[in-house]
């Protein structure tokens, strides 16, 4: 008894060990810092990439829109299937949604995706 106690203990030890302060969090792309000029960057590639099914203001009125089912989310009203936070529309941006209008931008760069992650951010009202 005592000493596969002694084994436990000495296993706890070993695992906390080699999953210690060493270990890196699970790596996905992570976002540069939140800055006006990410977000103009954002704003501008919005403009010319994204306004045409959403809307300049988010809201899904661009001029695409009426052709799509199911129609462009809104940003200012609706929940997004994928989550809204930052990290999960980078992910969406880049994936895109099967089956929609939404197609995948990963021919974007990363920093670009980024911008527009938290751009869109922006559009979306603010939370209590
Ligand atoms: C050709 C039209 C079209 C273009 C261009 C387009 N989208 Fe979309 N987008 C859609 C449609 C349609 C949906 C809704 C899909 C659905 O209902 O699942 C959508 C949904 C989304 C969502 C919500 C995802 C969710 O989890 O609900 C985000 C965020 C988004 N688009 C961002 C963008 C960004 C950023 C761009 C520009 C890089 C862009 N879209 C360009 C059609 C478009």
């Amino acid at each position: 008894m005592k000493n596969s106690l002694l084994v436990l203990a000495a296993l706890a030890l070993t695992t906390a060990a080699v999953a210690g302060p060493k270990a890196a969090p699970a790596k996905g792309p992570t976002s540069p810092k939140v800055t006006p000029a990410l977000l103009a960057q954002g704003k501008q590639l919005f403009a010319t990439t994204c306004v045409a099914c959403h809307g300049e203001k988010g809201d899904g009125s661009g001029p695409a829109a009426a052709a799509l089912n199911p129609k462009p989310r809104n940003f200012v009203t609706e929940t997004f299937r994928n989550g809204d936070k930052p990290e999960q529309i980078f992910k969406t941006i880049g994936d895109g949604i099967p089956g929609t209008g939404m197609a995948a931008f990963a021919y974007l760069a990363e920093g670009d995706r980024w911008a527009l992650a938290h751009y869109v951010t922006t559009l979306r009202p603010a939370k209590k």
